[in-house]
């Protein structure tokens, strides 16, 4: 962390909050809402909320995908109406930002005075048990792009942020993911209709999909979901001093070995490949990870609402 990342945060952070209204002033979660699921925004308490688009903050970077939009919201959620910042949309390091760009509002979120972050994505399902519409609370990850050398905390450390060599192996915080567990039970008609796992999570930079070969690879390495977010923010947050809770929604199950084109299915030369509209022996698309995003989002978005009334005071 270089300081001028620093100074650059703290202007950010300066800029937004002189705005905020001050039963809002001090968020004490930050929730990261990914592809889909920022309708959880529109659960806030309707007064006092306070919103901010990415473009009207210094130094911010700004996201570019389709059904990203990029705003934070602040407001009171839940019954208990805990003060908290969303983050509607995000930006992703496939969009060119750099890893550190990608990893700036977290570091903004801090500063706003957050101690809990709650990051939920859009991920594509490896694991053969999970369905498309499952949640999986994340357990551990891995940094495919940080393993060799796309690290959010590559560069001069910052002592006053964390150490130069944090440990990752408690990153996922065992206390928040046994009430996500018990906010699930509470919550009938989920527990009904979509599983809750805990697995782990690799993060692959985008933006193509993975192919089948590496999907049998991503497997192999002992991941249960795939995308393409969320471990940059994590191991920031975690640097220094939030705690993190994560949740991916499967809207899509990873592209497995079989298939209509590509790689399928000849058999003596002859092309017996025809299992179109079967996403999970088909291609994994956009479209169908944002429209499943919506329907499961619901339900995820009332466990996460769950959580964060079960988690306050
Ligand atoms: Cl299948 N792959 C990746 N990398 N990200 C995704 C996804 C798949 N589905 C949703 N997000």
């Amino acid at each position: 962390t270089t300081t001028t990342t620093i100074a650059f945060a703290a202007q950010s952070a300066y800029h937004i909050r002189t705005q905020l209204p001050p039963a809002l002033s001090k968020p004490c979660i930050g929730i990261i809402c990914g592809s889909g699921l920022g309708g959880l925004a529109e659960t806030l308490h309707s007064s006092p909320q306070f919103e901010i688009s990415y473009t009207k903050i210094p130094n911010f970077p700004h996201s570019t995908v389709v059904g990203h939009a990029g705003k934070f919201v602040f407001g009171l959620l839940g019954e208990k109406k805990t003060p908290v910042v969303m983050m509607v949309g995000r930006v992703h390091f496939f969009e060119g930002h750099s890893i550190e760009k990608v990893t700036f509002p977290t570091r903004v979120m801090k500063l706003l005075g957050i101690s809990t972050i709650i990051v939920t994505n859009a991920a594509g399902g490896l694991n053969p048990a999970y369905s498309v519409g499952d949640m999986m609370i994340i357990n551990d990850h891995i940094n495919l792009p940080g393993l060799s050398g796309a690290h959010p905390l590559r560069g001069p450390n910052n002592d006053s942020w964390g150490p130069r060599f944090p440990a990752l192996s408690d990153a996922y915080d065992l206390e928040l993911r046994k009430v996500v567990h018990q906010s699930y039970k509470k919550l009938p008609g989920t527990t009904e209709t979509r599983k809750l796992h805990e697995g782990v999570y690799v993060f692959v930079s985008g933006p193509s999909y993975e192919t089948r070969a590496e999907c049998r690879m991503l497997k192999m390495m002992g991941a249960d979901c795939v995308g393409m977010s969320t471990v940059p923010e994590i191991i920031v947050a975690r640097h220094c001093g939030l705690r993190v809770l994560a949740m991916s929604l499967v809207t899509n199950k990873s592209v497995l070995e079989e298939g209509p084109r590509g790689d399928a299915v000849l058999v003596e030369g002859k092309d017996v490949g025809e299992l179109k509209g079967v996403m999970e022996m088909g291609k994994a698309n956009h479209e169908e990870v944002l429209e499943t995003g919506k329907e499961a989002a619901k339900d995820m978005q009332a466990l996460i609402k769950q959580f964060v009334d079960d988690i306050s005071g």
